[in-house]
């Protein structure tokens, strides 16, 4: 556990500072307050957690291999990371992959998320403002709209309402 939490960090330190260590920190706290009020595996979820940004099922069994965690365990962990990501989550079964999927996903959202995504877009990205404005606001939308847990959504939800209000006060969608 601890090689692999040293390992999940050197890989973040080494990403954009949108996903740096601060992200890995965030999403390991989101996912245990999610697995505690969804009543998800603490173990699972954390590892998950910790290796979510891979977005790499053989990967991320490759990792758990060398870290020497069981095979019955690699497989439910594996999921998590497999399924966090929009165009992946629909596959996502257990109430530990959609934990892992809200605790990265909420970070997108509201404010904080819009901001967080705009800044990565004009530097990392390198997007255009214009362009890196509007893909932001789209992945603030649709992170809201496939939230997965019913914590997540209630948490989620109360963020993206209270930004759109504000945007819809200067005019801006
Ligand atoms: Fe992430």
């Amino acid at each position: 556990m601890t090689g692999l939490l040293k390992r999940a960090r050197e890989f973040h330190r080494a990403k954009d500072f949108v996903h740096g260590v601060s992200h890995l920190r965030r999403t390991r706290e989101y996912a245990r307050m999610l697995a505690h009020k969804e009543h998800a595996d603490m173990r699972i979820v954390d590892l998950g957690a910790m290796l979510h940004q891979l977005h790499d099922g053989k990967l991320a069994l490759q990792w758990l291999k060398d870290a020497g965690v069981g095979e019955k365990t690699a497989k439910r962990v594996v999921e998590c990371v497999a399924c966090c990501h929009p165009d992946a989550i629909h596959e996502a079964k257990s109430i530990e992959a959609k934990v892992v999927y809200d605790a990265d996903k909420l970070q997108w959202l509201g404010f904080a998320g819009f901001f967080r995504e705009l800044f990565c877009n004009m530097t990392a990205r390198k997007q255009p403002f214009s362009i890196a404005w509007n893909n932001a606001n789209k992945i603030e939308a649709e992170s809201a709209a496939r939230l997965q847990t019913r914590t997540g959504q209630k948490i989620g939800m109360r963020r993206h309402r209270r930004f759109r209000l504000f945007m819809e006060t200067l005019h801006i969608h």
